[in-house]
């Protein structure tokens, strides 16, 4: 974050719980990420506007609205990728279990560990499979021993859906498999780390039906564990992964809510247009 923006929070930020108070929303013992009046600028042109939004632990909320509006950009607020983007600032408070995460205490590699991203096209290491889901853990030293290490690499593997086929395999290259595995690469070498929180940008974009029900059933198995936050242009795919929805639009959000409630009942006119196919 650029010395500007760190002056413009203010020292530490806003107070969150009296953000909160001011804005007249009830927290319930589940919000894992609260977000308050989060503005993201790219030099003069600013992308987000005032963004403030609560997101429960152990659920999947979608990120949904038409191409621009500033899906991508919020995403990277929650594991501050923004800060490696030239120009890029931030502004507003972003709180993970009660802490703010732009504070100069908070170490942003070990936070990008805690926040796990899976991004559009499967991004897997030019390294073995084994060591595609090691190095994370290896960086952070969860492992003492290789045998320490062969235990996190199986069950991440697992937990992504991936051991059965690739127990065989695993010094063979990560870039070798097909792009419905590689994602499942992706997602074990996230959950390796013992994350609290995944962000996936478009992560069945770039995949087939099939390999798109792999990754979808995947994502219902994690929410047990995780809190997840999803972008997707898929209405089909919202309805199906997420608990709650959050239809951005122009850079605000518009509304969130239980996604039944978002996709059947809506409270804005935009959302109805965009969900209904009238426009993005
Ligand atoms: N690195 C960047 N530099 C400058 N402007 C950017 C950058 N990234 C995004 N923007 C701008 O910010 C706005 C929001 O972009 P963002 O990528 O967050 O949208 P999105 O909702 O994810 O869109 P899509 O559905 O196409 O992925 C757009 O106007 C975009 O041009
Ligand atoms: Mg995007």
């Amino acid at each position: 974050m650029s010395p500007h923006a760190e002056a413009e929070r203010g020292s530490g930020g806003l107070a969150v719980p009296q953000a909160r108070a001011a804005a007249g929303v009830v927290i319930d013992g589940g919000t894992k990420i609260a977000a308050r009046d989060v503005s993201v600028f790219y030099g003069d042109k600013q992308a987000l506007f005032d963004v403030s939004i609560d997101i429960p632990d152990r659920s999947v909320t979608a990120l949904i609205g038409p191409s621009g509006c500033g899906k991508t950009t919020f995403l990277r607020c929650i594991n501050r990728m923004n800060d490696t983007i030239e120009g890029a600032r931030v502004s507003g408070v972003i709180e993970i279990e009660g802490k703010d995460i732009y504070q100069k205490s908070v170490d942003p590699v070990v936070l990008r560990a805690r926040v796990g991203m899976v991004f559009q096209k499967p991004n897997p290491f030019p390294k073995s499979i084994y060591e595609n889901v090691a190095y994370g853990p290896r960086i952070h030293g969860l492992a003492r021993s290789k045998s320490d290490m062969d235990v996190i690499v199986e069950s991440a593997l697992k937990r992504a859906g991936l051991w059965e086929e690739v127990k065989d395999r695993l010094t063979a290259a990560g870039t070798g498999l097909s792009g419905g595995q590689q994602q499942r690469l992706v997602i074990a070498r996230a959950v390796a780390v013992n994350p609290d929180v995944i962000l996936m940008d478009e992560p069945c974009s770039a995949l087939d039906p099939i390999a798109t029900a792999k990754i979808e059933e995947l994502i219902d198995e994690l929410r047990e564990n995780f809190c997840i936050v999803i972008v997707t242009h898929s209405m089909a795919q919202a309805a199906r992964v997420s608990q709650r929805t959050a239809f951005f639009h122009m850079g605000s959000l518009v509304e969130t809510g239980p996604t039944e409630e978002i996709f059947t009942n809506p409270r804005d006119n935009r959302t109805q247009d965009y969900i209904t196919g009238r426009f993005g």
